[in-house]
This record gives structure tokens, sequence and C-alpha cells, in this order.
């Protein structure tokens, strides 16, 4: 590589574990299974995709285009495409998100490691009470969630630090296939248990009586997080793009591998789930006190095939952590390198030691320490709410208004089909989509929640 030149991506496949790893998180384990049970299931799941093709992709092209235009981190990849002024400001805010995700996420990613050790130690069990006390205890612990904070951290610090394609491409080529096959394989044995069909028809008999208009805000909600858009993570993937790469057929596949993800952690969870009679629930809840006792109940026949599923489901949660983790380290390592003209390693530590300090205080906000406490949240549910309910919609919405109605059209195209290369047969429709029925979709979730509409 030339001293100058930018890192990208090395291939094509590359390119998709990669962005596909940004997306397959957290989210798509511990919320889009709960989502679905609740709101119908099938029937959540027809939404959801509807929501994922006319909502999600056009965003997620849009900040393809931004990115792969403008070769650069967030910040600057949204100045050079709106040609300077304001708009830096959604980028800016990406990179801001990205401090604040890569805190808290990583205050759950520690707690998987933690969980992978105590399931192969034996030490998950017991009744769902001691279950129950083994979590509260370990949250408020002194030193133990701090760990590993620290280690998850480290993780993430030495693949970045190994640059684009011999770090961020090469660990997701690792670990995108390895998360499958432990996702595959929990799945079957899940589906094996007596009783799981009650809870594979669970989620796939459609019952659109469940179906409100709270479902489908919940729906369009979960595509956004799922997808990482709205803060820059696919911005600054896609300024890794290679020239050549198609944007929507690459944004089709990311989304069509973070569903089948999503859908699949439902295959894993709900026979399971159903086999011992126990209704799963979504988030912290669901991870660490729900499901050590149901995979203890369904394999007590066998407790040893138990703990190995129950390890192998906590190095799958911390595998899609990693792989999230990393593209929002990398939104903000790539910032401060990018502009503040100091090196890769140089910016990856600065970003690594300023989230490590957030991540242990949002950490220790467990302990209900007024100190942490800002606006009635712990900082933990404060930033996650500021992320995921402010920041994001907010980043979305206004992306699709600057590449919608503030970029010259043939600038937009031009990127979308590769200096005309490609077909430009949907640019009509994505524009449209991004135009109208995006900026529209997201303004009646966001001011809904806020009880406006
Ligand atoms: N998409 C990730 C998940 O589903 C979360 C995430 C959001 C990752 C934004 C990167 C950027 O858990």
């Amino acid at each position: 590589m030339k001293q100058n030149e930018r890192a990208s991506f090395g291939s094509k496949l590359g390119i998709i574990l990669a962005t596909a790893g940004s997306a397959v998180g957290l989210g798509n384990i511990w919320r889009f299974p709960y989502l679905a049970g609740e709101n119908g299931g099938a029937a959540f799941i027809f939404i959801y995709i509807a929501f994922v093709v006319v909502l999600a992709l056009p965003c997620m092209v849009s900040e393809f285009i931004i990115g792969r235009r403008g070769q650069a981190n967030a910040v600057r990849a949204y100045d050079l495409i709106s040609g300077g002024g304001p708009w830096r400001v959604i980028g800016l805010m990406g990179v801001l998100t990205g401090f604040l995700i890569c805190s808290y996420y990583t205050v759950v990613s520690g707690w998987c490691l933690e969980y992978i050790y105590a399931s192969a130690a034996g030490q998950l069990k017991g009744d769902p009470d001691y279950i129950q006390r083994f979590f509260s205890s370990f949250t408020v612990h002194p030193w133990k969630p701090i760990l590993c904070i620290v280690l998850f951290f480290l993780m993430t610090h030495v693949i970045i630090v190994r640059g684009v394609e011999k770090g961020i491409e090469r660990a997701s080529k690792l670990m995108m296939p390895l998360l499958f096959i432990l996702l595959l394989f929990i799945v079957v044995a899940s589906c094996l248990l007596p009783g799981a069909s009650q809870g594979i028809s669970f989620l796939f008999n459609p019952d659109w009586h469940a179906v409100t208009g709270s479902t489908l805000l919940a729906a369009l909600g979960q595509a956004f997080f799922s997808l990482s858009l709205g803060m820059g993570a696919l911005t600054t993937y896609a300024s890794y793009f290679t020239r050549d790469t198609n944007l929507t057929k690459s944004a089709a596949q990311i989304a069509g591998i973070d569903t089948l993800v999503a859908i699949l952690a439902g295959l894993m969870i709900f026979p399971a789930a159903f086999s011992v009679g126990v209704s799963p629930d979504s988030g912290p809840s669901l991870v660490f006190i729900t499901l050590p006792n149901v995979f203890q109940q369904a394999f007590s026949f066998a407790p040893a095939l138990g703990s190995l599923v129950a390890v192998m489901f906590y190095a799958l949660l911390s595998l899609a952590a990693l792989t999230s983790l990393i593209s929002l380290h990398e939104v903000c390592t790539s910032y401060l390198h990018e502009e503040f003209h100091i090196t890769r390693s140089r910016g990856a530590l600065i970003v690594t030691s300023v989230c490590t300090v957030i991540a242990i205080l949002c950490s220790l906000s467990f302990a209900d320490y007024d100190w942490l406490t800002l606006f009635g949240k712990s900082l933990f549910d404060l930033f996650d709410f500021t992320t995921s309910q402010l920041l994001m919609p907010i980043g979305g919405f206004l992306t699709c208004l600057l590449l919608g109605w503030f970029v010259p059209r043939h600038v937009v195209k031009d990127e979308f089909t590769n200096g005309s290369t490609l077909s430009a047969r949907l640019f009509a429709v994505w524009l449209f989509l991004v135009r109208f029925v995006c900026p529209i979709g997201i303004a009646i979730i966001f001011l809904n929640q806020f009880g406006v509409i």
C-alpha cells in the first residue's frame, strides 16, 4: 500500500461479513425474539421485513453512498458530500453516539464474558431465586464487572489497532462464521427438546390480532437499531468499500443476514423456553436470568449438555457484541485519527481509555449511587435512551433529508450506480423512499415515543 492510500477492505466477503458483524449484535438476540413473540409471531416478522425493505434498506444505502463517496471518517464524509456547512453535525452526532453506545454496550458484553466462565464452572446451577441473586450480586460486585469491561475493550482495541484489513476484516471473517456455527448448534439442540414445537409455532404462527399501532413502532425502532443505522457506523465502514462494490446488493445481503440471525435467535430461545413452560422476556433479564434457568431445566436429562449449550450461548453473544463494538469503536477512532492527524493507534488508545472510564461509571450506576443518576435514570439507561431513542433516529432522519433533498441528484446517482456502470433501475424508487417515505416514517416513530402523536 502506498503511504497515503486510504485503507480499504480487501474482498467482497470481507465487506459483507464486517458490515453484517456491526449489524448483528445484542439487539438481534435479546430483543427481536421477544418482540416477535409479543406482537403476533410471524405477523411481526412480516411487518419487520417490510419495514427493513421499505425504510431501513434505503437509509442503509444512503449511509453507504455518503461513506464511499467521502472515503473518510463520518464527520468529513458528511462534510464532503454536503459541500461543507452544518451537515457535518450529523457526523459529529454519530461520533458522540459511537462513544456513548461503546460505553454502555461493553458493560453488557462484559457480563457475557463472566457468564461464559460461570456456565463452564457450573456456577449457574440452582433454583430461579439463586440465579436472580447471582445476577444482581454480580452486577454490583466491586471489581468483577470492571475486569470484564477492561478485557472486552482490550480485545476490541487489539483488533482496531491492527487496521481495517488485517484487524476488522480478518476478525470478522473468523468470528462471523463461528457465530453462525454456534447459533445453528443451539437452534438444533433447542428444537429437538420435547415440547419444542409449541415454541416454534408461537414464533411462526401469524396472529394478526396481536398487531397494534405499537407493533409497527416497535418493528421500526428495532429495524433501525439492529441495522446500526443513523450513527455513522455504516458510513465509516462504507468509506472502506471498494469502488466496484454494488451498494444496493450489499445492503440487501447485510439486511438479509441480520434478519436471518434474529429469526434464528427466536428459534434458539422459544423452543427451549416453551419446553420448560417459561415465558421469555427481553433485555438483560432474558439473557442473564431467564435463560440460565431455561438451559438448566430443559437439559436436566443431560446437565453437561446444558452447560455446553450455555457456554456456547454466551460465547455467541460475546462474538455478536464484539463485532458490533468494533464498528462503534472504529467510528470514533477513524474520526480522531483523520481529523486530529494522530496515528491510528493513538486515536484508538484515546477511544479505548475514554470509553473504559465511561463504561466503568455505567457499570457502577447499577449499584444505585445517587451521583450516577441523571434525570431520574441510571447512567446506563440514560445512554441507552439518548442513543437509541434520540440520536439514532435524528441521525437517520437528517441523512435522508440531506441525500433526498440537498445533495445534487447527479452526485447521488453517480455513487448509486458506481459511475453509471450499474443499472439505475432502482434509483428512482430509492430516491422516492429517501425523500418521502423514510423521513415521514422516522418522524412518526420519533414523535410517537414522546406521546406527541
Ligand atoms: N446493531 C447492533 C445490535 O443489533 C447495535 C449497534 C448499533 C451496533 C449501532 C453498531 C452501531 O446490537
